[in-house]
C-alpha cells in the first residue's frame, strides 16, 4: 500500500507501507499418491490417452509435503488404498470447522469408497463426525474463513456437490454458508476456482462462477485477489495458505506476483502429474481445524 503524506506545502512525502501478513500454524491431512493414475475420465482434464509419470507424481508429492513441514505445519496422513486412484485428493473426503466433520459423499461411483478412510480417520480422532445424506466433495467444493463475517463458509455447486448439501452443512457445522454457481467445467470443484488466502480474504477467478455469484463475491470480498485465465487454468487458485505463505501451483507466476504485491509469500510447487488427473496443491490437502 502506498500511503501519500502531507508534508511540507507543495511536497508530498512517499511511504511505503508493507502489509504484515501473519502466518497461523495449520494441521493438513494427505494422502500419498502411491496408487495414483488416470484410469478414467471424470472431469475435462483427465485425459486417458495422456501417460502419467507414477514416480515423479511420488516425488512432487512429497516436496508439497516437504514444503508444509518446512513452514512450521503438521501433516497427518491417510493410509493410499490400491483401487482408489483419486485418493491422493485428500481434500476432497471431508469439511472440517471447529472440530467438527461434514463427511463426504462423493459424486462418482468411481470415488464413493474414499469417503469410509476419511470417516475412520476423522472418528479416530474423537471429533464430532457428521454423516452427509447429500452428495458433496468435502474441501473441493466447501472453504472457511473464520474471520470473516464472523466465521464464513464459501460452498460450490454446479458440477459435484449438489445444492441441498450447502443447507446441510450449514446444520452441521453452525457457520453461515454462501452458495456459490460454478460455470464452466474446467471448474469443476470451488477450489480451482477460489482459494482463502488468509482468515478474512479470498483469491479468485470470476470467470468461473454465475454472474450473480460473482455479484456476491465481489460484496463479500471488495478487497480479493482477482486471478486472471491462464493463473486460473494452470490451476493457481488451488492453494495452500497459512494467512502469510501461499502454496500454489509454480505454473501460476502472475497470480504469484499479485499475491507478492498484497504482501503474501508465495511458495510454488510443481505438481505436473497430479494436474492430470484434474488438481493440484489444494485439492491433495484437506484442512483439520479444531
Ligand atoms: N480426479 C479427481 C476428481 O475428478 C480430482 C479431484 C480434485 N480435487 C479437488 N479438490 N478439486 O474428482
Amino acid at each position: 500500500m502506498v500511503l501519500a503524506v502531507p508534508k511540507l506545502p507543495g511536497y508530498l512525502l512517499l511511504v511505503t507501507v508493507d502489509q504484515q501478513r501473519v502466518a497461523r500454524k495449520r494441521t493438513y491431512l494427505m494422502c500419498s499418491p502411491e496408487h495414483f493414475a488416470v484410469e478414467y475420465a471424470i472431469n475435462p482434464w483427465m485425459d486417458l490417452g495422456t501417460p502419467v509419470d507414477a514416480q515423479l507424481a511420488v516425488k512432487q508429492w512429497g516436496r508439497l509435503r516437504e514444503a508444509l513441514l518446512d513452514l512450521g505445519h503438521d501433516v497427518h496422513l491417510l493410509a493410499p488404498e490400491p483401487g482408489l486412484p483419486d485418493m491422493v485428493y485428500a481434500a476432497n473426503g471431508a469439511f472440517t470447522v471447529d472440530g467438527a466433520v461434514y463427511g463426504a459423499r462423493f459424486r462418482h461411483e468411481q470415488r464413493t469408497a474414499e469417503a469410509a478412510p476419511h470417516r475412520a480417520f476423522h472418528e479416530g480422532r474423537g471429533w464430532r463426525f457428521v454423516a452427509p445424506n447429500e452428495t458433496n466433495e468435502g474441501e473441493g467444493d466447501f472453504a472457511y474463513l473464520p474471520e470473516a463475517y464472523g466465521g464464513l463458509v464459501l460452498a460450490g455447486h454446479g458440477f459435484r456437490t449438489e445444492l441441498p448439501a450447502h443447507a446441510e452443512a450449514q446444520e452441521a457445522l453452525g457457520r453461515p454458508v454462501v452458495s456459490l454457481r460454478l460455470v464452466d467445467p474446467r471448474f469443476y470443484h470451488l477450489d480451482v476456482a477460489l482459494g482463502a488466502i488468509d482468515d478474512r480474504n479470498i483469491a479468485y477467478f470470476p470467470g468461473a462462477f454465475s454472474a450473480a455469484s460473482q455479484k456476491v463475491l465481489a460484496q463479500l470480498f471488495p478487497d480479493a485477489v482477482v486471478a486472471d485465465d491462464a493463473d486460473a487454468l494452470a490451476f493457481g487458485l488451488n492453494l495452500v495458505s497459512d494467512g502469510a505463505n501461499v502454496v500454489l501451483d509454480a505454473e501460476a507466476t502472475r497470480l504469484a506476483g499479485r499475491l507478492r504485491a498484497a504482501g503474501y509469500t508465495p511458495v510454488p510447487v510443481e505438481l505436473t502429474e497430479l494436474r492430470k488427473g484434474g488438481g493440484s496443491v489444494k485439492c491433495c490437502v484437506g484442512e483439520l481445524r479444531a
